[in-house]
């Protein structure tokens, strides 16, 4: 068989990448090793920063984004029993992020790409690439039905994760990695129950970090810092409400309580590889690099890089031009870092690290009051939450 781009991975990267491309007529076959319902059902991201939203809708995705989308001017921060507001409209000249969940973001983009008729093979099996450093790499699956194919493409795009196979496939010898663990996860629960605030509120707290994020006006999104090898088995409801009551406690406020429908522990990790190409191999999104949630990054990273990248592959494979592909992963990386920096700052100034001792706290009080107190740093807080650099769009070139 023969395509233009394979595409590793169904998650916003590969999904996205493919509608962009098609609509710079380039032909692509998304491969994924799950299910179309596990895809759209797997509970993660909530926050776009509106160059996201942008991408979205370049891509002609956004119908639904723009009904149904909750714009947000700001966040709270919590600490010492106080609640502050960053108010990001002042702060960035207007700018905002909207609410709107992963799972409607993947949802979009599959009818988009099934409604074109392009193809998407779900719960693929032994996925393989090669022949990378030639201008004919390759892309081999086993379908569900037990098929193996081969795909020869112009170029591959891997999207498929943190997990996947695309990035161990570049050589040892030209990649470098760095990366770092946190000594905590985020517990995360998705209740049916009506936000308790407007805005996101990020709470320190002595017992640590708690979130309260939402997905509609009558779903709430929560999550509480815990242990990395935390069991979710020793977490009952009631020990997850009473856990989210005692951190995000404030005097006159109650927090609404619902059903909760689903439940997870996610682990962190500060993660960046590079180079995101080797060959005719593009890697991109969490294939490439990790970020911890706080600061609601990862996803905008993914949606990013590929704004990029479909670029750089209409510009090699329609107009025979290698300069933007060239470019792609030190343009990438230079975003990928910022946000690398931000997520890192936001976490270790918002989590109680086991063991830290009362100057840890001390120090994350501090940062907290200045971060609230001062203009300058509310406004650096302020500006990397709704997107630095701002992604410039042509909408009329993907
Ligand atoms: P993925 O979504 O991981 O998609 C990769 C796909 O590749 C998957 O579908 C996988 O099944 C598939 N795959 C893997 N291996 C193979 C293979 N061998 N063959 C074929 N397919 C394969 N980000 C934000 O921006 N804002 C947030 O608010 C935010 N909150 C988060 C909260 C949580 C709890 C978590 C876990 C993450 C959060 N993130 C957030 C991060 C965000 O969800 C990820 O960065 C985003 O999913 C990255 O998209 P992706 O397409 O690169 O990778
Ligand atoms: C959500 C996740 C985040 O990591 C974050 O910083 C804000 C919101 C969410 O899932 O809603």
């Amino acid at each position: 068989m023969r395509t233009q781009v394979g595409i590793v991975g169904a998650g916003p990267a590969g999904l996205l990448l493919s509608q962009l491309l098609a609509r710079g007529g380039i032909e692509s076959i998304v491969v994924e090793i799950r299910s179309r319902a596990y895809c759209e059902a797997r509970q993660r991201a909530g926050v776009l920063e509106a160059g996201s939203v942008q991408v979205l809708r370049a891509a002609g995705v956004s119908q639904r984004l723009d009904r149904l989308g909750l714009e947000h001017g700001g966040i709270y921060l919590q600490f010492a029993g106080e609640r502050h507001h960053i108010d990001f409209r002042d702060l960035t000249g207007g700018r905002t992020v909207t609410v709107y969940a992963q799972t409607e973001v993947v949802k979009d983009l599959i009818a988009a790409r099934l409604s074109a008729q392009q193809r998407i093979e779900f719960e693929v099996t032994d996925t393989e690439v090669a022949d990378l450093d030639t201008t004919r790499p390759v892309l081999r699956y086993t379908s569900a039905g037990g098929k193996r194919t081969e795909v020869n493409c112009d170029a591959i795009a891997g999207c498929d994760g943190f997990h996947g196979i695309c990035r161990p496939a570049i050589p040892a010898s030209v990649r470098t990695v760095h990366e770092c663990d946190y000594p905590y996860a985020w517990l995360g629960i998705l209740a049916d129950v009506p936000p308790s605030t407007d805005e996101l509120i990020y709470c320190h707290h002595p017992r640590g970090f708690a979130l309260h994020s939402m997905r509609t006006p009558q779903i709430s999104r929560l999550y509480l810092q815990v242990a990395p090898d935390e069991d979710i088995g020793a977490w009952p409801d009631e020990r997850i409400w009473d856990e989210l009551r005692r951190r995000l406690a404030l005097p006159g406020w109650e927090l609404k309580e619902g059903a909760i429908m689903d439940k997870s522990i996610t682990p962190m990790r500060s993660f960046v590889g590079a180079p995101m190409r080797y060959g005719r191999l593009f890697l991109a999104g969490d294939a490439a690099h990790i970020v911890p949630p706080t600061g609601a990054k990862g996803l905008n990273l993914a949606l990013a890089d590929v704004a990029v990248l479909a670029r750089a592959l209409t510009s090699l494979i329609r107009g025979g031009r290698a300069d933007l592909a060239d470019r792609y992963s030190g343009a990438c990386l230079n975003r990928v870092w910022r946000a690398t920096h931000f997520s890192w700052w936001m976490t270790t100034m918002l989590h109680a690290t086991p063991g830290a001792g009362p100057m840890e706290a001390q120090l994350q009080l501090a940062q907290l009051r200045y971060t609230t107190g001062s203009r300058a740093a509310a406004t650096t807080l302020a500006e990397n939450y709704v997107g630095y650099p701002p992604l410039k769009l042509n909408p009329d070139t993907p």
